[in-house]
C-alpha cells in the first residue's frame, strides 16, 4: 500500500512516525515535502503542501491509497476536493468545511447560529467600524481582541489594552492587510486554554487525549505568541465535568450545525477552548491536528492510524474504538534563536547534535540534511522532543533530560525552549 502525508513540520513527522510502524514490506510512505527527519523513515517528495495540482497529480500517478493532510493551508485551498475529483482517498475536511479555520467571520457566524458558547464578537469591514467597535470593547471590558479573518499562522490574533494598541492591531490587520481585509473584534476571555481535538467523520467524534499547548515563547506564558512551544497529555484542566460540557455544548452542536448547513466534515477537528470559572468557551476552530499537540497524541495512540483514516474516509468512524496508552506524554519544542520574529532567519544552518538520542521521540520540523550528512536548522521551530512516563512528572523529566549539551542531549547553538512545559499540570 502507498500512503502520503502532506506537510513538513513536527505534526507531519509524528503522523509519519506512527504510520511507518503500521506499514510492512513493500508498503511505501511518502511525505510532501517533509524534512530531514521524515527523510529517515519515508520518501520525501519535493512538492510544496500548497501546490494542490502538483500533489493531486503525484497521488494520481503513484496510485496513493490514503493521504493524511497536516497543515491548514492545503485544506483551505481545497486539496480534499481536488483528490476527491479523482477518487483518491484523503483524510481532511473539504474546502467548504475548512472555512471553520480559514475564515474567522464564517466561524463566528456559525458559532452564533448554533448557540455555541464563545466570546462576544463583531465582524467589521472598515477601519472606522473596527476602531469604533474596539473603543466600545475598551470602554466595556478594558481589553479586546482583534482577529484577522484569514489564515495567519497563529499571528492574526492581537490583544489590545488601550487606544494606541487598538490602532496598531487594526493597522496591522486591515491596512497592512496581511491576513485578509476583514477583522473580527472580540471580547477577551481570561482563563485557562485547552486543546480539545478529535477525529470525526461528521457524525462520530473520537477525542484525542486532552492536551494543553504553550503558545507564548517564554516561561510563565510571557512574550509573543508562537505556533506552539510544547504540549502534554493528558491535561487535568479537562475534568469529566468540563469534558461533558464541551461535548454537549460545543462539539455536538458543531456536528449538528455542520449537518444542518449541508457541510460534510471529515478529518481532524480542533476546538481551541478557554475555560473560565468552570465554563468552557470556544475561541476558535482549527480544521487539523495541532502542532505540537499531535506529537503527544501520536505517541499515545495504540490503535492503527491507518484504520482510523480509512474509517473517517468511508464515514464509518463509529466502528472504531481507539486504544490509547494510559501513560502521560510531554513534548518540548526546540526553536531557533530569534523565533518567533523573522530574526530567526539570521540564525539558521546550526548543526543539531544528539539526534540519535534513545528513549524519546524526536519529531523534526525546520531541519535540513547537508551533503556531508550533518543535520542543520532550517526553520523557526526546529525539533520537538516527546517522552512518555507513568505520570506527567516522569514524562516531563524524561523529555527535559534528553535536551542540552550538559545532558549529552539534543542541542544546537542559540537553541530556545521553554523550561515550564506541563508545569501547570503539576500545580493542578
Ligand atoms: N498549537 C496550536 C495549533 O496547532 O494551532
Amino acid at each position: 500500500m502507498k500512503v502520503l502525508v502532506v506537510g513538513s513540520g513536527g505534526r507531519e513527522h509524528a503522523f509519519a512516525w506512527k504510520l511507518k510502524k503500521e506499514l510492512y514490506g513493500d508498503d511505501e510512505l511518502f511525505v510532501a515535502n517533509g524534512n530531514a527527519g521524515t527523510a529517515q523513515i519515508a520518501q520525501n517528495v519535493p512538492i510544496q503542501p500548497d501546490n494542490i495540482l502538483g500533489l493531486t497529480e503525484f497521488a494520481r500517478r503513484n496510485k496513493i491509497d490514503l493521504t493524511f493532510v497536516g497543515p491548514e493551508k492545503p485544506l483551505v485551498l481545497g486539496i480534499v476536493d481536488s483528490f476527491q475529483e479523482y477518487g483518491l482517498p484523503i483524510v481532511g475536511p473539504n474546502q467548504t468545511a475548512a472555512q471553520l479555520e480559514g475564515s474567522k467571520v464564517f466561524s463566528n457566524e456559525f458559532m452564533e447560529r448554533y448557540d455555541i458558547p464563545h466570546p462576544r464578537s463583531i465582524a467589521t469591514d472598515t477601519v472606522k467600524q473596527a476602531l469604533s467597535v474596539g473603543d466600545q470593547m475598551l470602554r466595556t471590558y478594558g481589553v479586546g481582541v482583534a482577529k484577522a479573518d484569514g489564515l495567519a499562522a497563529g499571528k492574526g490574533v492581537i490583544i489590545y489594552r488601550n487606544r494606541k494598541e487598538l490602532e496598531n492591531a487594526v493597522d496591522e490587520i486591515m491596512v497592512k492587510n496581511r491576513w485578509g481585509n476583514r477583522v473580527v473584534m472580540q471580547e477577551f476571555i481570561e482563563g485557562e486554554e485547552a486543546s480539545f481535538i478529535g477525529f470525526t467523520d461528521g457524525k462520530t467524534f473520537l477525542p484525542l487525549p486532552y492536551t494543553q499547548d504553550h503558545k507564548q515563547i517564554f516561561d510563565n506564558d510571557t512574550g509573543p505568541n508562537t505556533g506552539g512551544m510544547g504540549a502534554y497529555a493528558r491535561a487535568p484542566i479537562i475534568t469529566d465535568e468540563i469534558e461533558n460540557k464541551i461535548m454537549s455544548g460545543i462539539v455536538m452542536p458543531t456536528l449538528r450545525g455542520l449537518q444542518q448547513d449541508g457541510i460534510q466534515y471529515k478529518g481532524i477537528l480542533y476546538f481551541g477552548i478557554m475555560i473560565r470559572k468552570g465554563e468552557p468557551y470556544l475561541l476558535e476552530y482549527n480544521c487539523r491536528g495541532g502542532d505540537p499537540e499531535t506529537q503527544p497524541a501520536m505517541a499515545l495512540l495504540q490503535s492503527s492510524l491507518l484504520d482510523i483514516g480509512y474509517a473517517i474516509n468511508e464515514g464509518k468512524l463509529n466502528r472504531i474504538k481507539p486504544k490509547w496508552s494510559p501513560q502521560s506524554a510531554v513534548t518540548v519544542v526546540l526553536a531557533s534563536q530569534g523565533y518567533p520574529s523573522d530574526e530567526y532567519k539570521k540564525h539558521l544552518n546550526r548543526e543539531i547534535l544528539g539526534l540519535d538520542r534513545n528513549g524519546v521521540i524526536i519529531s523534526h520540523a525546520g531541519t535540513m540534511k547537508l551533503p556531508d550528512g550533518r543535520i542543520v536548522t532550517s526553520g523557526g521551530r526546529v525539533v520537538s522532543i516527546t517522552a512518555l512516563g507513568n505520570t506527567i512528572k516522569e514524562a516531563r523529566t524524561a523529555a527535559y533530560s534528553a535536551i542540552g549539551k550538559e545532558n549529552n542531549g539534543i542541542y544546537f547553538d542559540g537553541m530556545l525552549y521553554r523550561t515550564d512545559i506541563a508545569a501547570k499540570a503539576l500545580r493542578a
